[in-house]
């Protein structure tokens, strides 16, 4: 195993950290389809990504009370001290202030079902559908269920996956990424993606197998990619306001999401695979 240290660009700034895994280069293929891919009817095809309107009214305020339930719910369960009146999900590193704790909430809230909220998912399935041109779903075959992540990120930690693209495990080959802000999610917190990098062939990427990367002693499903034959990741956070979502094609390089502010940043990520190709 090999310490190599992933130095990239997030809106011109520098970032780097330190991965353990076994890298190597691709095989001269290009897994992004050119044609009839998910984002293919859409003016930011070639971008790989894009910010829509995901809800109206109070729909926003609805998601972000249950997701508040769901984290409060994981605190309690690790037995960790909270007011549930006052908590407030900026503050949540306060609250859950050490690295075991953290681990134990995360536990639980990467790994959520549509039951487990409050908010009707089909709705967003249904207003991404017709953005995209495609009818989605929000059940996933491969894994016999719907999937939502919340992801919490801690001020200056390591709470980051590496850069990656989803479409390497096959139950995410052909879905819609979709990336919620919750709280804490601003330009200096936001996920940062690749533009453009779901057109890059798979021998100009340097990246480690699926589940071969290990930051900060926690191993990710997802592979980490080092560097392109171009060089390093140059990435931005598109940060989507308030009501809005980032979505993406799977095969966009995003990850890194180092939170630069002195809040917690909570977003959920939902994934709509597509019901007919
Ligand atoms: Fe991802």
């Amino acid at each position: 195993m090999a310490v190599e240290t992933c130095a990239l660009k997030i809106d011109n700034e520098p970032f780097e950290f330190e991965v353990t895994g076994q890298f190597s280069w691709g095989k001269p293929e290009n897994l992004f389809k050119a044609e009839g891919n998910v984002i293919s009817k859409v003016p930011w095809a070639k971008l790989g990504f894009g910010v829509v309107e995901a809800f109206k009214g109070k729909e926003f305020d609805a998601l972000k009370q249950s997701v508040r339930d769901n984290i409060l719910r994981a605190i309690q369960v690790n037995n960790i001290t909270v007011d549930p009146e006052s908590f407030q999900l900026e503050d949540y590193h306060k609250i859950v202030n050490t690295d075991e704790g953290h681990l134990g909430v995360i536990d639980i809230t990467r790994n959520l079902t549509n039951e487990d909220f409050d908010f009707d998912i089909e709705l967003l399935v249904q207003r991404f559908g017709e953005i995209l041109g495609y009818q989605l779903t929000s059940w996933v075959e491969e894994l016999q269920k719907t999937h939502i992540q919340i992801r919490i990120n801690r001020p200056s930690s390591l709470d980051i996956n590496p850069p990656h693209k989803d479409g390497y495990l096959s139950y995410w080959e052909d879905i819609i990424n979709v990336w919620i802000p919750i709280a804490g999610c601003n330009e200096h917190t936001s996920l940062p993606v690749a533009p453009g990098s779901h057109l890059i062939a798979e021998d100009e990427i340097y990246r480690t197998e699926s589940k071969g990367a290990t930051i900060n002693g926690n191993t990710y499903y997802v592979p980490c990619i080092l560097k392109t034959k171009s060089g390093n990741l140059d990435m931005i956070r598109p940060n989507p306001k308030e009501g809005e979502a980032l979505i993406f094609s799977p095969f966009l390089i995003h990850g890194a999401a180092v939170n630069r502010s002195d809040q917690t940043r909570v977003s959920i990520e939902l994934r709509f695979p597509r019901l007919t190709s």
